[in-house]
């Protein structure tokens, strides 16, 4: 393809300009000399130098173009091009540890609800929490492709219960071993539990889990705040559902409840879902009343 580099070009044009100003100097010089100092094709000659000459001294100064300076650029609008204040991973002379990035503050609950885990370790010991790739754990989902269509719409597989057993489709059907390992045993697991969902939940579906609004509501955002109400947890539809069902509506919300994934970490998330099999025994105890 044909192609003229602009700078080439330019410099060609500056190149004409200076040597046009440089003959019409000599071409004056030596005029003035043979034809004497005035006239109008000398006062000509006197205006043409002078605006060459300045065009000449200007590329003096300024250079070619295309040429290369470590000299800071001119900036003749500052705009708000530096300002006194701390860019990402720069130093800071301020805090002891000489960065500029502070890291946050002990205890700090990320907003996406994770647990601070922003290094993937190295190639000997990486960190399996980084990539999340555990999604039975981290998801709640045993088999992604256990879908149906229901309504013309592909949802997640619903389970199959047989001999008072759930089979396993979509959601995992119980909480996973890993999360009772972290909270060390059932019985932490299960008062962690308690404690997350009187915090985050009891609002809504009240201490006992029953929900619902207005005058029959057992929470307190219930009772004033809401339109749509908050489901009964004790429900038999809520017994029936997956633990791992459980564990995405805590995280992703449903219906007209939002997701609280952002302030409940991964592993608070499964001791709410502990807690909620306990108020639905609580409810509904084996063999009935
Ligand atoms: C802001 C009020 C509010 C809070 C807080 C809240 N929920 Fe809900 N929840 C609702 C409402 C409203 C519904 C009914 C949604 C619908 O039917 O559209 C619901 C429905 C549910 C359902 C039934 C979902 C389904 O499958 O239909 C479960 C389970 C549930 N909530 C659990 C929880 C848990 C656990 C927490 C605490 C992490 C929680 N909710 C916090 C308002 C809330």
């Amino acid at each position: 393809m044909y192609y003229v580099d602009a700078n080439v070009f330019m410099n060609w044009v500056l190149g004409l300009i200076l040597t046009t100003a440089v003959l019409l100097l000599i071409t004056t010089v030596f005029l003035s000399s043979y034809r004497g100092r005035r006239g109008r094709l000398m006062s000509y000659l006197y205006m043409l130098t002078a605006l060459f000459g300045c065009i000449g001294l200007a590329v003096a100064a300024l250079g070619f173009r295309g040429q290369h300076s470590s000299a800071r650029p001119w900036h003749l609008f500052l705009d708000m091009k530096y300002q006194p204040k701390y860019t990402a991973q720069g130093e800071s002379r301020f805090f002891p540890d000489g960065r500029a990035m502070r890291l946050p503050v002990e205890g700090t609950i990320p907003y996406d609800g994770t647990d601070y885990a922003a290094d993937a370790g190295f190639h000997a010991g990486p960190k399996p929490d980084f990539l999340k790739a555990d999604r039975r754990y981290y998801l709640g989902v045993a088999d992604p492709t256990a879908t149906e269509t229901k309504d013309g719409v592909t949802v997640p597989k619903d389970p199959t219960w047989a001999g008072g057993q759930m089979t396993e489709t979509y959601f995992v059907a119980r909480i996973p071993g890993e999360a009772v390992e972290r909270a060390g045993g059932w019985e932490p697991l299960l008062q962690r539990g308690r404690q997350q969902f009187d915090v985050h939940c009891a609002a809504c579906h009240g201490a006992s889990g029953r929900g619902g609004v207005g005058a029959e509501a057992y929470g307190i955002v219930g009772a004033y705040g809401l339109t749509v109400a908050p489901a009964n947890l004790t429900a038999e539809l809520y017994r029936s559902q997956p633990d791992g069902q459980l564990y995405n509506t805590v995280a992703n919300g449903k219906g007209s409840m939002p997701g609280y994934g952002h302030q409940v970490a991964v592993q608070d998330r499964w001791a709410v879902v502990a807690h909620v099999r306990v108020l639905q025994y609580a409810h509904n105890p084996p063999g009935g009343r």
